[in-house]
């Protein structure tokens, strides 16, 4: 089939304002819309810009608008997003981080969310017979977070952030409930400086675009209930 992808266009060189340019491939429906995309930039203009790595649902790098809504293209198929041959498929860059160039953001703002909640095991007692024991049922307790592949698709659907690009985001508070909840880890009070406050998981208003959009299928907007809830039973 024959479809066109309208893609976001911006050099910041050149260009004042991003705008669209259509580029007519032939796909088949089971293709993935990176592989057009690819083609776009191997055949058509190499000049254009996206971040692509595994290709494989892994990496989280090819995040990305397709007719309005986050997926990774490369977890996207043509026949899910292009109805019928001459189909158009709008391809923009994720919301809420500034462009860079063409489908590519600055993800530093993301970043800096998910260092500020200290994504990391924090345990200094010193381990006993080799290794800190956990049973099957405290592992399943943070099983969920453990997915995130920080894609910021999340980040990119979030309502508040189109009001407060000052809140944390959903994606940090994920990666604070991988290590809230692990029965391991001694790190929660090092983590309420971002977390509890105006800004972090307090802003969230429960509007579940972040659990709609996530490509790996987290339960995004109850792990940042469950947070919430356990920081009111520890700071109460
Ligand atoms: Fe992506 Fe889901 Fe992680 Fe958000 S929670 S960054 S949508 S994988
Ligand atoms: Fe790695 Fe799509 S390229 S998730």
């Amino acid at each position: 089939m024959k479809i066109v992808l309208r893609i976001q266009r911006f050099n910041p060189e050149t260009d004042r304002e991003p705008h669209f340019e259509d580029y007519p491939v032939q796909a088949r429906p089971t293709d993935r819309v990176l592989d057009a995309l690819l083609y776009v930039k191997n055949f058509i203009d190499g000049s254009l810009a996206l971040r692509k790595s595994c290709a494989h649902g892994v990496c989280g790098s090819d995040a990305m608008l397709i007719n309005g809504k986050e997926h990774l293209a490369c977890k996207t198929l043509v026949r899910d997003v292009a109805g019928e041959d001459g189909a158009v498929v709008r391809i923009e860059p994720l919301r809420h981080l500034p462009l860079q160039r063409d489908l590519m953001v600055d993800q530093n703002a993301f970043f800096d969310s998910y260092r500020a909640v200290k994504p990391y095991f924090i345990n200094s007692n010193p381990v006993e017979s080799g290794e800190r024991i956990q049973s099957p049922e405290e592992r399943n307790v943070f099983d969920d977070p453990t997915s995130c592949i920080l894609c910021a698709s999340c980040y990119s659907a979030c309502p508040v952030l189109d009001q407060n690009d000052r809140f944390l985001g959903p994606a940090a508070i994920v990666q604070a409930a991988r290590f809230i909840f692990d029965s391991r880890d001694q790190g929660f009070e090092e983590r309420l400086a971002a977390l509890d406050q105006e800004n972090g998981v307090w802003a969230c208003e429960n509007h579940f675009e972040c659990t709609r959009v996530c490509p790996r299928s987290i339960k995004v907007t109850k792990n940042i209930n469950l947070t919430k809830r356990k920081i009111k039973e520890r700071t109460s």
